[in-house]
């Protein structure tokens, strides 16, 4: 991807309608899924990002039938199994790597190769690697399993019960994955309910699993129902939008469609408690996914304090809201949110680096952020360390500056939406 650079204006007024792209979490899902039915599974508003073209390539790597028109992609198992070897490169998707290792490892007869970009290859797959060996996976790679590349030979798998010890829908994803070709029922027990996607997903399609409490037990199928439905918009995408209609002065913005599972919506609580001045329509389902129309208004808003329990559901939209917390007034803590040093960069050191250097007053801790506003932002330079989130939450945070600002490498928003700083530029949105 071209390593280009971003100057963000700051601007006063945000009115009229966004549309979001398609949710990537779902995507990812709905194409992995795809490639286990041999009816097929096609989705509309499809995300149109690198991350979800990355599991398109694997999976057509794996001899998957992947057809893609626009936002409209169908994918179907192949004539045979899963292919019998193959290399696949996830690029800089954490999703497409763990949960194909999940649906890969029981697959008998197939030798697989995951690997990924830079970023990627630095991210932790012991987490996925070491409960999927409790099942009978033979995963190999750098640092005994514990890093990208890895290699998958696929097995018959065991049943059992898997308790990840930090929450992770990613593991909880490869499991179930992996349970859905094992001889006998996979339980998977989370420490802290995250999102849940890919149980909505089965449950959709008609696939048995039995939810209770925070354990979820999906049991051995041979092939998967199809199914045709739309994607709900990103809310994580939604998220940049919502945070910047908040914080300017003439910020009133609809968003239609937007996915509001709330596994997801965490961001909608938090900015609650700190006054967001919100509404929710049109509530709908989807693939089995609650969407609505979300509208936002400029909001005054006040520090709050997010804790451990809280940061599943809000875990991608920690950068964006650190970005609200300086401009809020007072004091915002954010905790328990170490996992942010693992996600495509350590976001805990990237965002308050970046808001710093705006003129922010951020106090970083091992596990999140102590913020105090409201602060006066300048305008200056700022690195997005390659992470799409990053560059994005940095994006918002120029709106509200007082000076243009330069976000180096800002073109890795395409990962999950592409587009995105176009728009945030344009003068009437919509
Ligand atoms: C995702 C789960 C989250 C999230 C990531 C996408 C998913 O990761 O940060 O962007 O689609 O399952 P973890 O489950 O590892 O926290």
């Amino acid at each position: 991807m071209k390593d280009r650079d971003v100057t963000v204006a700051p601007r006063g007024v945000l009115r009229g309608m966004r549309e979001v792209p398609g949710d990537k979490s779902v995507s990812h899902r709905a194409a992995l899924m795809g490639a286990l039915s041999r009816e097929g599974v096609e989705v509309e508003g499809f995300a149109p990002g690198a991350d979800c073209a990355s599991t398109l390539r694997c999976l057509e790597a794996l001899g998957a039938r992947v057809q893609r028109r626009g936002d409209r992609v169908r994918v179907a198992r192949g004539e045979g199994p899963l292919g019998a070897a193959a290399v696949l490169d996830a690029g800089n998707s954490g999703t497409t790597a763990r949960l194909l290792c999940g649906l890969l490892a029981g697959q008998p007869g197939t030798f697989t190769v995951i690997q990924g970009d830079e970023s990627l290859s630095r991210r932790p797959m012991r987490r996925v690697v070491d409960p999927l060996r409790t099942l009978g996976a033979r995963i190999d790679g750098r640092e005994g399993g514990g890093l990208l590349p890895l290699s998958v030979r696929g097995t018959s798998l065991s049943g059992g019960v898997c308790t990840p010890g930090a929450p992770s829908a990613q593991v909880k994803s490869a499991l179930l994955l992996a349970g859905l070709s094992a001889r006998g029922s996979v339980t998977v027990a989370e420490p802290l309910k995250t999102r849940d996607h890919t149980e909505i997903l089965l449950e959709h399609l008609g696939v048995p699993l039995r939810r209770e409490g925070a354990a979820v037990t999906v049991y051995p199928l041979e092939d998967l129902p199809g199914g045709t439905w739309k994607v709900p918009g990103d809310f994580s995408s939604a998220a940049f939008w919502i945070t910047a209609a908040a914080l300017l002065p003439e910020g009133d913005l609809t968003l239609p469609e937007v996915g509001l599972n709330p596994t997801r919506t965490g961001l909608l609580s938090a900015l609650g408690r700190m006054g967001l001045d919100y509404g929710v329509t049109d509530l709908a389902l989807s693939g089995g996914e609650p969407l609505g129309t979300l509208q936002v208004r400029s909001s005054s808003l006040e520090g709050t304090v997010v804790d451990a329990p809280e940061i599943p559901a809000l875990v991608d939209e920690l950068p964006i809201l650190a970005v609200a917390a300086v401009r809020a007034k007072g004091v915002t803590e954010i905790r328990g949110a170490r996992e942010l040093r693992f996600k495509e960069c350590d976001r805990i050191a990237a965002m308050a680096e970046g808001l710093r250097t705006l003129g922010a007053e951020v106090e970083e801790r091992e596990d999140g952020w102590i913020l105090r506003g409201p602060c006066r932002l300048r305008g200056g330079e700022v690195d997005s360390f390659g992470d799409h989130r990053v560059a994005m939450a940095l994006g918002v945070a120029a709106l509200t500056a007082e000076g243009p600002v330069r976000i180096r490498g800002a073109a890795c928003a395409d990962i999950s939406y592409p587009g995105f700083f176009e728009a945030l530029s344009e003068d009437t949105a919509g």
